[in-house]
């Protein structure tokens, strides 16, 4: 739960990660095959890093597991949007990841048959929506931000809000190099917002300002947004960044965070960081009630995540 329990996530060990094929700007196969075992042995070695630094932090981490052919499958924040223990599953929009879909699904469906999860739902036909990459969940105004553009599609918002029972942000993505929402933009803590501004349409960055105070947002440059650095894993007021200038880092800290950084360089070779080799499970629409929400099963012992709840800073 994020108030009481341990912070939860699914990953799959990246035993058949590889660059084997291109579907956004980072991916290049002929690059990766000149030094394919030393990089795959690169990822082993930070995939583990990214764990052990969660579960020091008190995460839980659930594993599925990783298939042959399916490179791809490591990027979990795809699999699903996770929220008060319902999971809706993702549709990819190219062909090389739909193949990862029915692994996906079973890997929820054993989450919920360990009662780790309530229930999952499919998406109606023809809609994509590849998961919490363009789905993010902002427990400050209970609400979702959505991208949509180069992978998901902007159809997937009504269906969002039907299953979730709570509002949306739409926002265009522009820049191939930031094709999923979480590679341009990110949730922090009590309403804090971090994105790279040049990454939304005209339109959508004027509906993140409508929906986002001043004080509230964080800008980060070009050098920062390319690092990866707004592909983060927040657990209280830490975040895990596979790269942070010394400016980031100094504004970051201004606000009361701090980052701890771990590489994660081979991944960003297929576009993706440590937002995208996991997925958050434990997330409830409503942090004020966590009795009246549904309590997943823990292995480890209670951590309080984000102790003092949410601060009330109304951006609307
Ligand atoms: N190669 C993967 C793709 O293009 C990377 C996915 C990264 N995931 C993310 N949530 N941004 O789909």
């Amino acid at each position: 739960m994020t108030l009481t329990g341990s912070p939860r996530f699914l990953m799959c060990p990246p035993r058949h990660f590889a660059v084997t094929y291109s579907i956004n700007p980072w991916m290049n196969p002929e690059e990766w095959t000149k030094q394919a075992s030393a990089l795959s042995r690169a990822a082993e070695v930070e995939w583990r890093s990214l764990k052990s630094l969660l579960e020091q932090r008190g995460a839980v981490v659930d594993l599925m597991i990783p298939i042959l052919g399916l490179p791809d499958l490591v990027f979990t924040a795809n699999a699903a949007v996770v929220v008060d223990g319902k999971a809706l599953l993702a549709r990819f929009r190219h062909r090389e990841r739909q193949r990862e879909e029915p692994h996906f699904a079973a890997a929820f469906e054993s989450l919920v048959e360990r009662n780790i999860l309530k229930s999952c739902v499919a998406l109606p036909a023809g809609v994509v929506l590849e998961g919490a990459g363009d789905c993010i969940w902002d427990p400050h105004r209970e609400l979702f931000w959505m991208g949509f553009g180069p992978r998901s599609s902007r159809q997937a918002a009504p269906i969002v809000e039907a299953t979730f029972a709570a509002e949306t942000v739409s926002l265009e993505l522009v820049d191939p190099r930031f094709y999923h929402l979480d590679t341009g933009f990110s949730v922090l803590a009590d309403g804090d917002i971090m994105y790279f501004k040049r990454a939304l349409s005209p339109n959508s960055l004027r509906a993140l300002h409508d929906h986002v105070n001043a004080g509230d947002r964080i800008e980060v440059d070009e050098d920062d947004a390319c690092n990866m650095s707004l592909n983060g894993i927040r657990i209280g007021r830490t975040l895990i960044l596979s790269g942070c200038s010394p400016k980031l880092r100094n504004q970051l800290a201004d606000r009361g965070y701090s980052v701890s950084v771990t590489s994660l360089s081979s991944f960003l070779r297929s576009g993706g960081s440590a937002y995208c080799l996991t997925l958050r499970t434990d997330l409830t629409s409503d942090s004020r009630s966590p009795s009246s929400q549904f309590k997943p099963a823990l292995n480890g012992q209670g951590h309080a995540d984000e102790p003092g709840g949410r601060a009330h800073k109304s951006a609307h």
